[in-house]
């Protein structure tokens, strides 16, 4: 019996940190990387747009920030930031948005990337 509840357990573990629901305390180390031009925490724009909010957030909607050309065409036929478009994003940002002025490799791998959008999501 004591078994089989630890095997029970073990699962809901392992289910519960599964790949799409990132670990958002993980992402705030990870986030460190965007600090430098990114404000997660107020509205200010610094050489990226505020990211407060960015989660369910139009693209290209942080007030007063002059987004680049390329950018303003994507965010103009794009929905609202979600899991899927954030990922795509940060893995390669200059691959969805050829020209965009976010000059920033991206994060290749999956988990990483998952526990980042995690810590956004409790940036609102
Ligand atoms: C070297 C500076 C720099 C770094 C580092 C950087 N960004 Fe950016 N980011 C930008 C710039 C500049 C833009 C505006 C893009 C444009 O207008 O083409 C941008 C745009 C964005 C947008 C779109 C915002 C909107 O209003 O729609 C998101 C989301 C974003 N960055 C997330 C991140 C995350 C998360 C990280 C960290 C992994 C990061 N960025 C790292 C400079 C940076």
């Amino acid at each position: 019996m004591k078994r089989l509840l630890l095997i029970g357990l073990a699962l809901a573990i392992t289910t519960g940190t599964s790949w799409a629901d990132g670990d958002a305390a993980k992402g705030e180390q990870t986030a460190k990387q965007c600090l430098a031009c990114h404000s997660v925490t107020d509205t200010a724009n610094k050489v990226g747009p505020s990211l407060l909010g960015i989660v369910g957030r139009k693209p290209g909607a942080a007030e007063g920030y002059a987004y680049s050309d390329p950018f303003k065409a994507y965010a103009a036929a794009a929905g609202a930031w979600d899991d899927a478009t954030l990922d795509a994003w940060l893995k390669d940002p200059r691959a969805m948005v050829k020209g965009t002025k976010m000059t920033f490799a991206g994060i290749k791998d999956d988990a990483v990337r998952a526990d980042l959008i995690a810590y956004l999501k409790t940036k609102n």
